[in-house]
């Protein structure tokens, strides 16, 4: 290999150099946000990378999800929490992100939002995959997709894999625990239901955690994912109120209202149930 001055060393002669820009598709990924406004709007442009920007975020939280599950398959619980904190890391700037986007002012938002109409964030795929990915598992958002026959595909699809909550279960079966009860009665693509048994198993090692620190640490790490997606929500939904008040959404729901039903949902019941009973135990 010839050493250059100022240049690569790590380039062998005659081959073709990579750059950054054609490594990453600088080009293209910067060719990709097209305003709809006419006049453009100047906040159009903020609005398309921002959404651009989370898609990116949940398509590696979806790739870390399933190597986590892939961990928790092959019973290596240490690796597969480095990538429960990276997806917790990942979730905590996309909260953050929230505070770029409330530097628009509402009448700026609203003057080109009649462009956006009716594209919505609920046909966003990738959070819907995500959902069910984590176990909330419902067919009523299908709807939004009816244009869309490969996204149907691949939501009917992953509704049908088992969720990271699934293999997290199985992994602690596997080590001698009785978590398998309700999860074995339940059709793949149903939603979790609450097993009272799995709470106090999760209350039980909680009680424990200096014996069962590395358990105690993985349900740690799940209840800080839920947690951050309810954050999440929640800075979404003030924001919505932030930018049309209480009006309705371009995907056609009660807007704020609606989002403050969502707030509501839980990842892993039986770890904030556990809590319930951690110091009523003796
Ligand atoms: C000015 C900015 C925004 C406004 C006004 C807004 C408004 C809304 C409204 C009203 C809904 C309810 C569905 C509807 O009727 O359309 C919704 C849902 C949603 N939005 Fe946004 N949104 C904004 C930015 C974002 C951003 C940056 C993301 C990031 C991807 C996002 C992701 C979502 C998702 C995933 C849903 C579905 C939530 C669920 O069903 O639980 N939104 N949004």
């Amino acid at each position: 290999m010839e050493q250059q001055q100022g240049g690569n060393q790590f380039v062998e002669p005659g081959k073709k150099t990579l750059t950054y820009d054609k490594y990453l598709k600088i080009h293209e990924l910067l060719s990709l946000q097209e305003e709809l406004s006419d006049p453009k709007e100047h906040d159009e442009t903020l609005f398309i990378i921002i959404h651009q920007v989370y898609e990116l975020w949940f398509k590696q939280i979806l790739h870390e999800t399933l190597r986590c599950q892939s961990l928790l398959d092959a019973d290596v619980l240490l690796p597969a929490l480095r990538s429960m904190r990276r997806i917790d890391a990942i979730q905590k700037v996309l909260i953050k992100q929230i505070d770029v986007l409330e530097t628009m002012a509402p009448d700026e938002f609203n003057r080109f939002r009649s462009h956006l109409n009716p594209a919505s964030g609920f046909q966003s795929h990738q959070f819907r995959v995500l959902e069910y990915k984590l176990g909330l598992k419902n067919r009523s958002y299908f709807k939004y997709y009816k244009h869309e026959p490969a996204t149907i595909a691949k939501l009917e699809e992953v509704i049908h894999e088992p969720s990271l909550y699934d293999s997290f279960l199985r992994f602690l079966a596997r080590k001698g625990f009785n978590t398998l009860t309700k999860l074995s009665e339940k059709p793949a693509d149903h939603p979790h239901s609450y097993d009272e048994e799995v709470t106090q198993i999760f209350a039980s090692i909680y009680q424990d955690h200096l014996q069962q620190h590395d358990l105690y640490s993985f349900l740690e790490a799940l209840t800080d994912l839920d947690e951050q997606f309810i954050l999440w929500r929640y800075r979404h939904m003030l924001m919505v109120e932030r930018m049309i008040g209480s009006l309705s959404g371009t995907g056609g729901s009660l807007g704020a209202k609606y989002l403050a039903t969502t707030l509501e949902k839980r990842l892993f019941p039986e770890l904030w149930a556990a809590r319930n009973t951690i110091g009523t135990r003796t």
